[in-house]
């Protein structure tokens, strides 16, 4: 869900694909681990996966037999809360214009944007792979672009629409790019 969204932000933002493009070909990269030191490619995986709802349903949390205080109000035990990254990542304080591709956002990125990003949940039960999730996407990506795969790309259709479940289901069963 998050490498077709990353597909389908480029083939949609060629301005934005062009600028990644100059990047990575401008870069000089000895090792996997300087790929994830380009801000730019970064920046596109980042607002990708800020953008892609691949789990965009709630994730629940019991409240523990203390019960809990929080901003004036008292959650007795085993009552449960929960956010969902739906909420978060579209904040328009935290990330103005929110539904707009902007890798750029991410090169100064303030602290209540990576406060508020939780792709991979958030908490003791977030996501054990995140690192490896990350750093598999930012290969992938630098890959894709040394290709030039998205060169003359765009997408089928303008949105990527999906129904809530815990793993968000496209539907239609694909996102499809064009040449
Ligand atoms: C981009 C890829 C991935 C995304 C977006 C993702 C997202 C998530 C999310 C949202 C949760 C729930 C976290 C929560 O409740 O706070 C989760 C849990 C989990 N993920 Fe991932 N995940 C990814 C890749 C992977 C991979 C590759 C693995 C295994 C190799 C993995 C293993 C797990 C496990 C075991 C849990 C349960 C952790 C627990 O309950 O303690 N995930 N993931």
């Amino acid at each position: 869900m998050n490498l077709g969204t990353i597909c389908f932000m480029l083939a949609k933002h060629p301005e934005a694909y062009e600028k990644l493009y100059i990047e990575v070909y401008s870069a000089a990269i000895q090792t996997t681990g300087d790929i994830q030191q380009l801000p730019y490619l970064s920046g596109v995986v980042r607002e990708s996966t800020r953008m892609s709802l691949t789990n965009p349903c709630r994730l629940p949390r019991e409240i523990t037999a203390k019960g809990w205080n929080f901003q004036g109000s008292y959650y007795p035990p085993r009552t449960t809360v929960s956010c969902s990254a739906y909420e978060m990542h579209f904040l328009h304080q935290i990330f103005p214009e929110p539904h707009a591709f902007r890798p750029e956002r991410w090169a100064a990125a303030s602290s209540d944007m990576h406060k508020v990003m939780m792709p991979f949940g958030l908490g003791t039960r977030q996501c054990i792979a995140r690192t490896m999730a990350m750093y598999q996407m930012h290969l992938a990506l630098y890959e894709l672009v040394r290709a030039d795969c998205f060169r003359g790309a765009r997408p089928a259709k303008q949105r990527i629409e999906i129904s809530e479940t815990f793993n968000a289901k496209v539907i239609g069963g694909a996102i499809d790019i064009v040449w």
